[in-house]
């Protein structure tokens, strides 16, 4: 039983972005972010998969306890983003473009105080159904 455990914890969010750089002209913004670019923002369903790999405790034969993670997950992340406009009411990216990269990074630098030192964690964000990011890579 000397094996690590991966476990997963699905949740998603809804949440507005514009990506932009303030120095570049609209032309080259749109030229480079395409319509995540536009002025007006626009909307995103984003699937977060959390994942913990660690052994199962010998009592409990949990790796972390998923309504521990969901717990987690819903006050650290879904009630600071959900239905937010990303760029405007949150402060993690009023300086930082909201790419699912970085995203998927403030995810991580959020959750992992929360968990376990001696538990791997890792973030899958998927902005669309074909684009998603991992992090740590
Ligand atoms: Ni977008």
């Amino acid at each position: 039983m000397e094996h690590k455990v991966a476990v997963f914890r699905k949740e998603h969010f809804n949440a507005a972005h514009r990506l932009f750089c303030a120095d570049w002209s609209d032309q080259k913004n749109m030229t480079v972010f395409g319509p995540c670019a536009n002025p007006n923002y626009h909307g995103h369903n984003y699937e977060l998969v959390v994942q913990v790999n660690g052994m199962p405790d010998a009592q409990t034969g949990f790796v972390i306890n998923t309504k521990d993670l969901s717990n987690i997950v819903q006050e650290e992340i879904i009630s600071r983003f959900d239905h937010k406009n990303l760029n405007l009411d949150t402060t993690e990216f009023k300086n930082l473009n909201p790419t699912a990269e970085n995203i998927a990074i403030v995810i991580y630098n959020l959750i992992r105080p929360r968990i376990n030192k001696e538990l791997d964690l890792k973030i899958r964000l998927y902005e669309t159904e074909r684009n998603f990011v991992d992090y740590p890579a």
